[in-house]
């Protein structure tokens, strides 16, 4: 996944992130409503410190900035170099200070315990090789009373959906995590997460907030 994210992160925001989105949302799903859902659920403001899980070229903080006005603290992590280049890039051009990009595996974050007020995770999730040891990973770095919301698949109950998932799968050569909402639900319950509210985007793609 590392390999195919370095050699796409030159055209990841216009081709690829919406294209891929399309293939669960329909031919009418914009990816950058998605992020913009996934924002708002976060609730941001100014004195945020917020940790972008698989920040990729940074789209998800770049929407997270417009809405605190740019004045917020941010770390970015992802496993692809070539893709945390592009967001580099990004910093540099704006001369923001307090953005820091980490090159780094969500399901083992460097990061101490109970530090960011707010963590997004958008894109990534159907693909980790186990989700539920990055929500682990996202819990334990979240401060009491944070916020995360991460975007999801729901289970497909069509025909052509359930067809696609499995080609996808097969070429691919790796299962696409999907959750059905009760599940993710009860595994933020677990964590110690509270007030969880999933959000139907286009197609089978959710939102899913919840504090902690
Ligand atoms: C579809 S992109 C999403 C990027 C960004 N969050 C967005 O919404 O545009 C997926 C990103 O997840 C990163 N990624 C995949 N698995 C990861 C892992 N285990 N740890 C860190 N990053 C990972 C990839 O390198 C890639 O940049």
């Amino acid at each position: 996944m590392r390999k195919e994210f370095d050699v796409l992160a030159g055209v990841y925001e216009r081709l690829r992130a919406p294209l891929a989105y399309k293939l669960f949302a329909g031919p009418f799903g914009k990816y950058d409503t998605a992020i913009k859902s996934v924002i708002s659920a976060l609730q941001g403001k100014r004195s945020d410190i917020l940790l972008d899980v698989t920040t990729g070229t940074g789209l998800v903080f770049k929407e997270f900035l417009r809405v605190v006005d740019g004045e917020a603290s941010i770390v970015g992590i992802d496993l692809s170099l070539g893709m945390l280049e592009q967001a580099k890039k990004y910093v540099k051009k704006k001369q923001m200070q307090d953005i820091h990009l980490i090159m780094a595996d969500a399901e083992n974050l460097p990061l101490l315990p109970m530090t960011f007020s707010k963590v997004a995770c958008s894109g990534a999730f159907p693909g980790f090789p186990n989700p539920e040891r990055a929500l682990k990973e996202m819990s334990k770095v979240i401060k009491p009373g944070g916020r995360i919301s991460i975007l999801f698949l729901d289970e497909p109950t069509g025909y052509l959906m359930q067809r696609m998932l499995k080609h996808i799968e097969e070429s691919h050569h790796v299962p696409v995590q999907l959750f059905r909402p009760d599940r993710i639900r009860s595994l933020l319950l677990d964590m110690g997460f509270r007030g969880v509210e999933i959000t139907k985007l286009s197609g089978i793609w959710r939102v899913v907030t919840a504090q902690k």
